[in-house]
Formats: structure tokens, C-alpha cells, sequence
């Protein structure tokens, strides 16, 4: 069986790169082929390099505004790795409609809300504001409107009266780790069947 190839876009951490590239061994359909980094300073490159993966940075800051120019870039090295599907685990850069159009169908975002509420910046915040009961977090398919596209599931945590912002997060950071191995497994094989968990 020949594997997927898998690039994987961060911008900070990377616990979630961390989870799939754990997940990408002996059955899986898929292996971990690049970690890209629009930053020098995301923690997660070193992660990535002490895991043997191939990683590369392309810095954002020179292009200023002009997101084109910096996709022109970006996407060489996930070219070069040969990349199969692309998942964006904590890349926190809009991309592009003419970006987004060349990884059509094999694209993934997780996003730390359950969609359609709270797409954008600050979810935990506005999740408590709301008084939101559920809160969590969802992988989808990336298409050109942001944190829109196919849901490939969601996974929910209660939220307690004492939450706050950082408290939350680190629920949903948990439930993170679960759901976006579990679709990328699912995907990987062909199949865009939602996963609810729990
Ligand atoms: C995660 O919570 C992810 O859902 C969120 O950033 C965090 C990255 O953590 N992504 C977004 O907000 C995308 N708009 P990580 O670097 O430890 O995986």
C-alpha cells in the first residue's frame, strides 16, 4: 500500500501536529511528509525535526499585504514534499481563494469552536460571553470562505461556571488531540463521513 503524504501548516505549538504524526503509523493510510511554519519561532518546528520530519519556514512578514506573493512561496515546499493533503493545524494565516483552490477536496482546518458559531479569532472568550453550555471544536474541509467548508466532525466539552478563557481552551486542546487523528485517519482512506465525539 502506498501511503498518503501528508503536509502539515502551523504557526505556534503544534500539540496538534504532534497528534497526527503520532496517529501516522503502521496501519494508517497516511505518514507525515513536511511541517511548515509561516514563523521561525513556532515551537513546533523543533518537535517536528526531534520526530525525523522535514520541516520548512516561510516567513509572512516581507510580503506585508500581499497574501499572493506569500502563498507564491508557501506552497513550494508542500510541492516539493509531494504532499497528498494538507492539514492546517494551528496556521494562523487567511489564505487565499487561488490558494485554497489548488488543495480543493484535500484540505483540513480544525478550529477551536463548534462551528458555525464563532468562526474567527477568540472563540473561548465568546463562547463563555455567550454562556454557551457545549463548546469544543471541529475539523472541516477548507474552502475559500474562512472557517466555512464541509464538517468532518466535532467533538463537544461542557462548559463549567468556573471556566475561563485558558481553562477552556485546555478542554478543547484534549478533545483536539482525539478528533483531528480520528477524521485525518477516516479521510486519509477516502471517506468524509462526520465523526461525532463524544
Ligand atoms: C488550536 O486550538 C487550534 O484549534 C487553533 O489554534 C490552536 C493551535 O494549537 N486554531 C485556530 O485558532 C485556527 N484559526 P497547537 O499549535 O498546539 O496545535
Amino acid at each position: 500500500m502506498s501511503h498518503k503524504r501528508v503536509a502539515i501548516l502551523i504557526s505556534g505549538g503544534g500539540s496538534n501536529m504532534v497528534s497526527l504524526v503520532r496517529s501516522m503509523t503502521s496501519d494508517h493510510p497516511a505518514r507525515p511528509c513536511l511541517v511548515l511554519s509561516n514563523t521561525a519561532e513556532a515551537g513546533g518546528l523543533a518537535k517536528a525535526e526531534a520526530a525525523g520530519i522535514r520541516t520548512a519556514v516561510v516567513d509572512h512578514k516581507p510580503y506585508g499585504k500581499d497574501r499572493a506573493a506569500f502563498e507564491a512561496e508557501l506552497i513550494q515546499p508542500i510541492l516539493e514534499a509531494g504532499a497528498d493533503i494538507v492539514c492546517l493545524a494551528g496556521f494562523m494565516r487567511v489564505l487565499t481563494d487561488g490558494f485554497v483552490s489548488q488543495f480543493q477536496g484535500r484540505m483540513l482546518n480544525i478550529h477551536p469552536s463548534l462551528l458555525p458559531k464563532y468562526t474567527g479569532l477568540n472563540t473561548h472568550e465568546r463562547a463563555l460571553a455567550e454562556g454557551d453550555i457545549h463548546h469544543g471544536c471541529t475539523v472541516h474541509e477548507v474552502t475559500a470562505v474562512l472557517d466555512d467548508g464541509p464538517v468532518l466532525g466535532q467533538a463537544q466539552v461542557n462548559v463549567a461556571t468556573d471556566d475561563t478563557p485558558e481553562s477552556l481552551a485546555a478542554k478543547v486542546l484534549v478533545e483536539e488531540h482525539k478528533l483531528y487523528p480520528a477524521v485525518l485517519r477516516r479521510y486519509a482512506m477516502g471517506d468524509k463521513t462526520p465523526i461525532f465525539l463524544p
